[in-house]
């Protein structure tokens, strides 16, 4: 037998392949909580009309505890349920009686599982915020540990500039604090309360919507009430910020599966954290880093699943809607896991301080910062470029190092230049002396360190 609270009109149960075509509870389940919530507020809702009396909806409020508890035990029934809602309620009902049968005057699936799934997406980028503090966080530590460990920065992933490991893991730092805001703009467009919209146009009951914003949590009421049971953007605005988080999640792995290559030899994974070849006895994958690359790529696809499920729907409802739920439970569910992998990850990484210098000192990193000093010295840029160029172009010729050539080598290129500048084939001297706004000498650093740590916790107290 089939549980459906759509029955009455019709003379035949539905098809068996139908219904498990169609039926959501395989998935809905996770919106039990929340349903619950849901229809206790409701249920306040229906006192205030005068619908319900106060016992009765005392006895939906211990009815729906206990439902709460059957399930955490791991002792309800789906078999023969359609949904979340068919399942609360018919749960109510036989537990209750008639105060179960009551419980959906003026109220919809369609205003209830918008409602449900607001509240699931409140909590969730809750989650979220914090795990990207987190994350935050252990970037900021880490960094604190290399302000002055010099490597090279890239640009077309050459070596173009120095710059600290502290300055490179600070830009990711910021990123993911756009991601922690973007979660935090998710929760507020999450925050309105579409209970009493009914099934797309209200009810004839009187009933008060605020009685249940107010019950619910909610900072505000919904406007209209076709809108309210067919607006998703709060859906999409979680599924946006999940997928962008994933994209700087995998940015920032595909560099650690760079950096504990052979190849950069930049840092070593610590063996909690890598995985092994079943054939190839000497390996040690990032394969960590891989997947957190890899699922970017599904997140996105949720996402975009989200916004075709959505492109062609008239209003109000439309069984479509349906298909929102798994894109965002599964995005939400992998972003928490990258941003916990990442952690771990990060806070596993050791640093191969030399090997990173030795890099930055290679490749003439310091051509920009010489140019620098000749246009310091009145010298237009282009010309002290043009100059620095044949300089660069005439130590790979020599192989010679900037540290050793004299000063009269240097003249030979400009007039300006002066014997002490071959002091910026130190890496960490041109890492030093880039002390602009934003950039990366030690002090800037810092500063950033502190703003993005401060930043995060604000994010996270909301
Ligand atoms: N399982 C449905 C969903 O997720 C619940 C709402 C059903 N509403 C309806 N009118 N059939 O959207």
């Amino acid at each position: 037998m089939t549980d459906v609270v759509w029955g009455g009109r019709f003379s035949a149960q539905p098809d068996p392949t139908m219904f498990d075509l169609t039926a959501s509870i395989g998935f809905d389940i996770t919106l039990l909580d929340e349903d619950l919530r849901a229809t206790t507020a409701h249920a306040r809702v229906l006192e205030a009309a005068g619908i319900l009396s106060a016992d009765e909806v005392e006895s939906i409020r211990s009815c729906a505890l206990l439902i709460s508890q059957r399930a955490a035990a791991g002792e309800l029934d789906l078999t023969g349920h359609e949904d979340i809602h068919s399942l609360v309620e018919s749960s109510l009902t036989e537990a209750l009686g008639d105060a179960g049968k009551r419980i959906h005057a003026g109220r919809s699936r369609n205003d209830l599982v918008a409602c449900d799934l607001r509240l699931w997406c409140l909590s969730s980028a809750t989650a979220l915020v914090d795990s990207t503090n987190e994350l935050i966080q252990t970037v900021v530590e880490l960094g604190k540990e290399h302000v002055t460990t010099v490597m090279p920065g890239y640009t077309h992933l050459q070596r173009a500039q120095p710059i600290s490991l502290a300055f490179h893991l600070a830009a990711h730092g910021f990123a993911f604090l756009r991601d922690a805001e973007r979660f935090n703009a998710a929760r507020s467009a999450a925050d309105v309360s579409v209970l009493g919209a009914g099934a797309l146009a209200g009810n004839t009951l009187g009933l008060d919507a605020q009685i249940a914003a107010d019950e619910l949590g909610f900072s505000s009421v919904f406007d209209n009430a076709m809108d309210a049971v067919s607006d998703r953007d709060f859906a999409c605005d979680l599924a946006y910020a999940s997928a962008l988080c994933g994209v700087h999640l995998s940015r920032l792995a595909e560099e650690i599966v760079l950096w504990t290559s052979a190849e950069f030899g930049f840092a070593r994974l610590a063996d909690e954290w890598s995985t092994g070849s079943s054939m190839m006895p000497q390996k040690k994958n990032p394969d960590m880093a891989e997947l957190i690359r890899g699922r970017a790529a599904r997140t996105i696809g949720d996402l975009t699943g989200l916004l075709g499920v959505l492109k062609g729907l008239p209003l109000a409802y439309d069984r479509d809607l349906q298909e929102d739920k798994e894109a965002l439970f599964s995005s939400v569910a992998r972003t928490l896991g990258c941003l916990q992998g990442m952690i771990g990850l990060l806070r596993s990484l050791r640093f191969d301080v030399e090997r990173m210098n030795a890099a930055a000192a290679a490749g003439a990193t310091w051509a920009t910062d010489l140019a620098e000093k000749l246009v310091a010295r009145g010298v237009p840029f282009r010309v002290a470029h043009e100059a620095t160029a044949s300089l660069v172009s005439e130590l790979e010729i020599s192989g010679a190092s900037l540290g050793e050539i004299t000063g009269d080598d240097l003249a030979r290129h400009h007039p300006a230049f002066e014997a002490d500048d071959v002091s910026a084939a130190d890496p960490a001297v041109g890492m030093s002396a880039r002390s602009s706004h934003g950039a990366t000498a030690p002090d800037r650093v810092l500063e950033q360190l502190t703003a993005l740590a401060q930043r995060a916790e604000l994010v996270t107290r909301g």
